[in-house]
């Protein structure tokens, strides 16, 4: 387990950037490194500790970069490896950690590998040798014209797998963590990492028993997938990575439900807690899903991310300023997506869509300003803003009263919250906890409530912080030793 270096992570705050939606430097309509590194300031303004980099380099784009031509670069439309270098340096200086994606378990199939070493990933002669299914529709196995044989992929065909069980896969895999952390990069978030481990036998998966606590498409939903992923012998697995880390921290993306992350738990510093993003809007299944997930020290919190429908489209902008608050006040690390902080919602897209899987949606451009491409660019962008007029960084953060400022309270009040995590009420529409001498008391019904302990006001989502009433749909904490 580490300690050490990985550890500040453990309650820190993320900051999800999609580098093509973040800021356009050079007018062509894409989110590039150089326009990251000029809005450094406003992240810092922010007050979170931590940059995540969703996939930075060369691709040939069938999964929004997920699908790596090359590990140890970065895509010529996002900037170079020099443009990296001062990105980094700035972020540094900022006193911002800078996190990258690494994607373990697939590469493009552009990527040399594939041709060089096919032998690195699973082949089957004739045809599909089981039921398993891509988590984007269809059989996890396609037909590769070259050699006449199947390949395995468990996201689109353009991802074929890499088989962990091959020595120099893993061997390669951390020659990249290496790679990347010589240049000085914090640690990683590490992407679907729970499909790293198949059965050695690929027997077929068993067809769904449960319910699934995680949303699932309807064809993928059908299966259990028992040997397509987290095989028994993921733990040493994932030895290699943990220690090419060397204790940089490692965030485990892992799909499954919080009682299902035990294998996970020590390799990884941090696990997001999906089950959270997901959980029903109502104050005692949110305190059901809250309990076990922050018994883990690993825990990270998670609203929303470039995978879902944004924050303000699923729960409403109703919703929003209580999820902040719910999200920010919470033991253990936070992540919070780009956008999220002004209530960005889910844009229409753009037809033929970039996603074959319908996620174009919750990637349209962040809204620096009320112009018509929202500071996003000088060019015509790659997805518009949605509604820069109205929703935009320079507006709000005049605002005292915006969502945006009540993020920046938040963030600020978050490291003087104090140890430790008990709820003391959970009793509809109202969840209240104790953090140290804080206790957050957070309302999500309609009506005002009475906080859940008396004491000196510290925060409420309404922004005025003489009252002890909980507004509707908000949040306040109280300090409770003088
Ligand atoms: C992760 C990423 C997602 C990607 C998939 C395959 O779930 O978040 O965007 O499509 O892995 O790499
Ligand atoms: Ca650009």
């Amino acid at each position: 387990m580490s300690a050490g270096r990985g550890s500040w992570a453990r309650s820190a705050v993320v900051y999800q950037i999609y580098p093509r939606s973040f800021q356009d430097s050079n007018g062509d309509g894409i989110g590039d490194l150089e326009g990251i590194r000029r809005r450094l300031d406003y992240v810092r303004w922010l007050g979170v500790d931590a940059i995540w980099l969703s996939p930075i380099y060369p691709s040939p784009l069938a999964d929004g970069g997920y699908d790596i031509s090359d590990h140890a670069a970065v895509d010529p439309l996002l900037g170079t490896l020099a443009t990296f270098d001062a990105l980094l340096g700035d972020a540094h200086a900022r006193g911002l950690k800078v996190l990258l994606d690494l994607v373990p378990s697939h590469t493009s199939i552009e990527h040399r590998w594939f041709r060089d070493h096919p032998d690195w990933y699973t082949w089957a002669d004739d045809g599909p040798p089981n039921n398993w299914l891509s988590a984007f529709g269809g059989p996890a196995w396609t037909r590769d014209e070259q050699s006449g044989r199947w390949y395995l992929h468990s996201f689109y065909p353009e991802q074929p797998d890499l088989d962990w069980r091959i020595p120099e896969v893993r061997r390669a895999v951390g020659d990249v963590v290496r790679f990347w952390l010589e240049r000085g990069v914090d640690g990683f978030r590490v992407d679907a990492v729970d499909r790293i481990g198949k059965d050695p036998e690929l027997r077929d998966d068993l067809p769904r028993t449960g319910p699934w606590l995680l949303p699932l498409p309807p064809e993928y939903a059908t299966l259990e997938h028992v040997h397509s992923r987290n095989a028994e012998d993921i733990g040493r697995l994932l030895d290699p990575l943990r220690e090419a880390a060397n204790g940089a921290p490692l965030v485990g993306e892992v799909f499954r439900p919080t009682a299902e992350l035990g294998p996970f738990l020590e390799h990884f510093d941090l696990v997001f807690a999906f089950e959270f993003m997901f959980a029903s809007w109502h104050a005692e299944d949110i305190a059901g899903v809250v309990e076990p997930a922050a018994r883990l020290p690993q825990v990270a919190w998670v609203l929303s991310n470039h995978d879902f429908s944004r924050l303000a489209s699923r729960l409403g902008e109703e919703n929003l300023p209580l999820a902040a608050a719910l999200l920010l006040t919470l033991p253990g690390a936070a992540f919070v997506y780009q956008g999220d902080e002004l209530g960005l919602r889910d844009g229409p897209g753009t037809y033929p869509p970039f996603d074959r899987a319908g996620r174009d949606g919750a990637r349209h451009p962040m809204q620096w300003d009320g112009s018509e491409t929202g500071g996003f660019t000088t060019g015509d962008p790659w997805l518009p803003p949605v509604d820069a007029e109205h929703r935009n960084v320079a507006d709000a953060s005049d605002d005292p009263r915006s969502l945006l400022s009540l993020y920046r309270r938040l963030l600020a009040l978050r490291p003087r919250l104090g140890e430790g995590f008990e709820i003391v009420v959970a009793d509809e529409p109202v969840l209240g906890y104790r953090r140290g001498e804080h206790v957050v008391t957070l309302n999500f019904g309609d009506e005002e409530v009475e906080a859940a302990a008396r004491g000196s006001i510290v925060l409420t989502t309404a922004g005025d912080e003489q009252d002890g009433r909980v507004p509707a749909r908000g949040a306040v904490v109280a300090r409770t030793v003088a």
